[in-house]
């Protein structure tokens, strides 16, 4: 017999379609989409824009194509943009805000989310002399992934809208994991979406399907949005095999996302009774669990304790101390129970 593969709790970017899924990709009616002939793809971003309350989408490769799509069209060379600490568009895709849209970024607080009155006391306007550099965008991430998953309410965005609009500055809303944000607050994606000036939102997360983001905004911007898709090499052709992965992870996975947080809920509060792993189990609100190896554990740091643990699971090291454990479409609840058991022989002997 094979040996058993570790559970993977690296992201949930690792799952593998289903068999329901592959047959909807099989039997997707498709045309070249560079010249806008494929209809599953249109059918998708109608979707996506609909249920985001916004005029229109556009099929992208990449929630990073998204992010950067939308630095593009919204902001020009030596523009600020306004984000939290360890955005993803900050932090993680390779510097392109800067390399791409020539953009710099002010990071604001220290858990992912900022509060309404620091953001408004942050913004510039145009400085006539010239010394500063003019905020021309704010990007807010919800979920937060560094941040721990964790949903920042509709009011709370809301309140950062109505700052950034007053000082006529739009926000871009990534979404990546917004869906997991509507489960966990129980509202509909539109009630942060809606308010924004362009959302990205992630079909290749929680949702399940292999590839794809859309990013959703007005007609025009999606238009212009179009255009530097094609700058960067977004612009596929027979998508539509992809895009039916995208319409049928929205029609049959949103809801399964419950079960990810209540695994991921599992997951933290067990790891928390263990001795030397500290877990804020304020910030497990979605399907994320970071965990921290503190002093008296019977291991040094978060990286060794992964290779004790790694016959039985996977996860990452997202800092000396922190790793991260995700739940998502391809762990069960004896997924759950493995990596405990395996953690517990780690720690407790
Ligand atoms: C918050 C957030 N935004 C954007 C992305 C980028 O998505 P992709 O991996 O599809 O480029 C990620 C990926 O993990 C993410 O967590």
């Amino acid at each position: 017999m094979k040996p058993r593969l570790p559970s993977d709790f690296r992201s949930d970017t690792v799952t593998r379609p289903t068999t329901a899924m592959r047959a909807a990709m099989a039997a997707a009616e498709v045309g070249d989409d560079v010249f806008g002939d494929d209809p599953t793809v249109r059918a998708l971003e109608a979707a996506v824009a609909e249920r985001l309350g916004l005029e229109a989408g556009l099929f992208v490769p990449s929630g990073t194509m998204a992010n950067q799509i939308a630095l593009l069209v919204h902001c020009r060379p030596g523009d600020d943009v306004i984000v939290g600490w360890h955005a993803h568009s900050y932090a993680y895709e390779g510097g392109g805000g800067a390399a791409l849209a020539g953009v710099q970024f002010t990071v604001l607080g220290h858990t992912g989310h900022f509060d309404a009155p620091t953001l408004a006391a942050t913004i510039r306007g145009e400085d006539a002399s010239g010394h500063a550099p003019t905020t021309r965008l704010v990007m807010v991430e919800n979920t937060h992934n560094r941040g721990g998953g964790v949903v920042l309410p509709v009011d709370a965005y809301q309140g950062l809208v109505d700052v950034a609009h007053k000082r006529g500055v739009p926000v871009h809303l990534d979404g990546a994991r917004l869906w997991n944000a509507a489960v966990a607050a129980n509202v509909s994606p539109a009630a942060w979406a809606a308010a924004s000036d362009s959302v990205s939102v992630c079909l290749s997360k929680g949702l399940g399907a292999p590839v794809g983001s859309v990013l959703c905004g007005t007609r025009a911007f999606v238009r212009r949005a179009h255009k530097y898709r094609k700058m960067l090499g977004g612009g596929l052709r027979q998508a539509g095999v992809l895009a039916a992965a995208g319409l049928h992870a929205l029609e049959h996975h949103f809801e399964r996302l419950r079960d990810d947080h209540a695994r991921a809920r599992r997951l933290a509060e067990a790891l928390a009774q263990l001795p030397g792993l500290r877990v804020d189990l304020s910030r497990v609100q979605t399907n994320l669990v970071f965990a921290e190896v503190v002093e008296g554990a019977r291991v040094l740091d978060a990286a060794t304790l992964l290779s004790r643990v790694s016959e039985d699971v996977r996860g990452v090291v997202s800092g000396p101390q922190t790793l991260r454990l995700v739940t998502h479409l391809d762990v069960n609840d004896d997924d759950v129970t493995r990596a405990l058991a395996a953690f517990e022989r780690a720690l407790v002997g």
